[in-house]
């Protein structure tokens, strides 16, 4: 008899957690409720959907996944039904054809120690998304990867590059320089005109830009298809 009322305890149980589970799936408006942080820079209005493919699964593997989640478990975006957001979603609404640094000539072979140092192959490697912020790397300093060799044949600068590259004064280049080149700007020549590191980091953390609020090209609302 005991056994026999575990066992219907245990039935309930399980359809309780199932209810629950597709409950919470059907939920109107339910992937906003978990979103996983404030989302970055100028992403406010972009649907989930056009970074996050829907994923292959079947109705059970998604139930089993909101399972999981509901019993505390790290939510992925699996969890969701959707699939992990990458290059080509990215490159579907910000793709310039002026890019300085485009991410797929860093496949190349000779980018392999910036690649493991670096990953400057992928977007999200310094844009992670629902941060609340417009650059996730903490450091301005990286160009060291790929810009040890950089000579130019008419140095404009008060302090030439071949000296800043010696004196390893990586923090300074995006003093005057932006990473993608979409900014419309004059590059500055002065050494004492660049902009300070605390103002580029804060532009990271997504303050006003320090190199010019006009762009070259802005981002589609859709992405192209
Ligand atoms: C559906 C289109 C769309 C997709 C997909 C998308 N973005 Fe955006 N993104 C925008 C729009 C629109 C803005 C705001 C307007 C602008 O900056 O041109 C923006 C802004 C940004 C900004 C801040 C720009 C600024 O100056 O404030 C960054 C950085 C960015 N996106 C990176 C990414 C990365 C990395 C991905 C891929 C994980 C991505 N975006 C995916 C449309 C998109
Ligand atoms: C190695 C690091 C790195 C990678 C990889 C990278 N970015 Fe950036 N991105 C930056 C930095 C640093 C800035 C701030 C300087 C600037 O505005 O250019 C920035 C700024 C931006 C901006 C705002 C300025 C603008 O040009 O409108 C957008 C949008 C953006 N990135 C999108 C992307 C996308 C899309 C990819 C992948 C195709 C990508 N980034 C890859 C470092 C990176
Ligand atoms: C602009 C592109 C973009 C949009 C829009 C977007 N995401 Fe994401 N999301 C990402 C990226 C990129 C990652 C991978 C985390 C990282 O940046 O390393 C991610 C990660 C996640 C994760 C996994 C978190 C983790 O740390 O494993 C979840 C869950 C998620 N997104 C849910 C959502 C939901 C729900 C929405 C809509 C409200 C949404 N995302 C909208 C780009 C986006
Ligand atoms: C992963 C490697 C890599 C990293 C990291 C990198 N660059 Fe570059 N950069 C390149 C390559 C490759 C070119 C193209 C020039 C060439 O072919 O030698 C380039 C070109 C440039 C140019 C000249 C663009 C033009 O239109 O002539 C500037 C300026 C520049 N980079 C600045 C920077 C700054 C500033 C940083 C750090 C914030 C940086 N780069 C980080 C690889 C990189
Ligand atoms: C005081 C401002 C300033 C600083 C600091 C600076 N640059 Fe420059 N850089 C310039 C100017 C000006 C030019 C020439 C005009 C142009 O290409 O926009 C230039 C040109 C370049 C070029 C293009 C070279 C070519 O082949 O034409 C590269 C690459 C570059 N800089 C990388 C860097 C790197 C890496 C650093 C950090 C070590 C750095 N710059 C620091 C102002 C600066």
């Amino acid at each position: 008899m005991a056994r026999r009322s575990r066992q219907n305890f245990g039935l309930t149980l399980g359809f309780a957690a199932g209810a629950l589970a597709l409950f919470v799936l059907l939920l109107p408006g339910d992937e906003a409720l978990h979103a996983h942080g404030p989302m970055n820079s100028g992403h406010d209005d972009i649907d989930c959907e056009y970074c996050h493919r829907p994923a292959p699964g079947t109705l059970r593997q998604q139930l089993q996944a909101t399972v999981r989640s509901l019993l505390g478990m790290r939510r992925t975006v699996a969890d969701f039904g959707l699939q992990q957001a990458g290059n080509r979603e990215c490159l579907a609404c910000h793709d310039f054809p002026e890019e300085r640094h485009p991410v797929f000539r860093f496949f190349e072979p000779r980018f392999q120690k910036a690649r493991d140092a670096l990953h400057p192959e992928s977007c999200v490697s310094c844009h992670q998304e629902h941060q609340g912020v417009r650059v996730t790397l903490g450091s301005i300093d990286y160009c060291r990867h790929c810009h040890e060799d950089t000579r130019l044949k008419n140095d404009p600068l008060d302090v030439s590059h071949v000296s800043l590259i010696e004196a390893k004064e990586w923090g300074s280049c995006l003093g005057c320089h932006d990473f993608h080149g979409n900014h419309l700007m004059t590059v500055r020549e002065q050494l004492d005109e660049a902009i300070p590191p605390d103002q580029i980091l804060e532009y990271f953390r997504g303050g006003p830009s320090p190199y010019s609020a006009d762009r070259k090209f802005t981002a589609r609302r859709e992405p192209l298809r």
